[in-house]
């Protein structure tokens, strides 16, 4: 039986990744907060044949972050999937510090402290996957916060890989280019969902690197529509 914890299963990019890991002889602990949208994707995975349980906390508290840590410390995971994120797309002067600070708590924070809390149980042969981003690794006027926020993910990512390798756990990046999900509905601006990739594209990237023999790594994907970037 294979477990995996998706963050930010309720929608978007996560909940395609539980659909697209969702099988027989998996357990999917689907993290999210709205209740609605998480039973939504309890649904989707029981019907193809997965186990689930679902998980709510918010990801900028810290106490819940350890409560969840704890719900699901029972037996190993074989992967954690670190793909609950946000964007505030905003110009420097428009940025507040509860905004900068947030972003870092959820994109940066939980990720750290759900590593720390959840891999040492982890056998070899786990992985944790990291949804990162094309902001990661460029920036874009209008989304400093953000890029800060993933190319802090990166340079941890980066970090623990090197430290994992010793006990074969495995880090896994993704970097989608946009994708046509929820999180651009707060974006101002035109944004073409033509030229943006599916959440279902970036589940198949998380599926095919953790389908690999353990012995395998795949550090890095990026992914994005061929048109360019939007
Ligand atoms: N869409 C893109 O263009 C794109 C491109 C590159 C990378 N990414 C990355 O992909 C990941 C998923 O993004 P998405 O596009 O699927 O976004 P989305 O549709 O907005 O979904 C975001 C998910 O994160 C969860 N989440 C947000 N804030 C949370 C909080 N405070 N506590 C707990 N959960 C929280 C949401 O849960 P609830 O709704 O239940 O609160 C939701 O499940 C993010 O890390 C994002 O940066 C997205």
């Amino acid at each position: 039986m294979k477990r995996y914890l998706i963050t930010g299963a309720s929608r978007g990019i996560g909940r395609a990744i539980a659909e697209k890991l969702a099988e027989n002889n998996v357990t999917l602990f689907l993290h999210g907060r709205d209740v609605a949208a998480l039973r939504e994707t309890t649904n989707l995975v029981e019907a193809n044949g997965a186990i689930s349980r679902q998980l709510r906390a918010d990801l900028g508290d810290k106490s819940s972050i350890r409560a969840l840590i704890e719900q699901v410390s029972g037996e190993p995971l074989d992967a954690l999937i670190n793909n609950a994120g946000i964007a505030v797309v905003k110009p420097l002067d428009k940025i507040s510090i509860e905004e900068w600070e947030r972003t870092f708590a959820i994109n940066v924070t939980a990720p750290f402290l759900l590593s720390q809390g959840l891999i040492p149980a982890m056998s070899q042969g786990g992985s944790i996957v990291n949804i990162l981003s094309i902001a990661a690794k460029a920036g874009f006027a209008g989304w400093s916060s953000y890029c800060m926020s993933k190319f802090a993910l990166e340079g941890f990512s980066q970090a623990i890989r090197e430290e994992l390798r010793a006990r074969k756990i495995r880090v896994i990046n993704i970097y989608p280019a946009a994708t046509d999900t929820d999180i651009w509905n707060a974006v101002e601006g035109e944004r073409p969902r033509e030229k943006m990739i599916s959440a279902g594209q970036v589940a198949s990237a998380v599926a095919y690197t953790l389908a690999q023999p353990s012995d395998v790594l795949i550090e890095n994907i990026t992914l994005g529509n061929l048109s360019g970037s939007l």
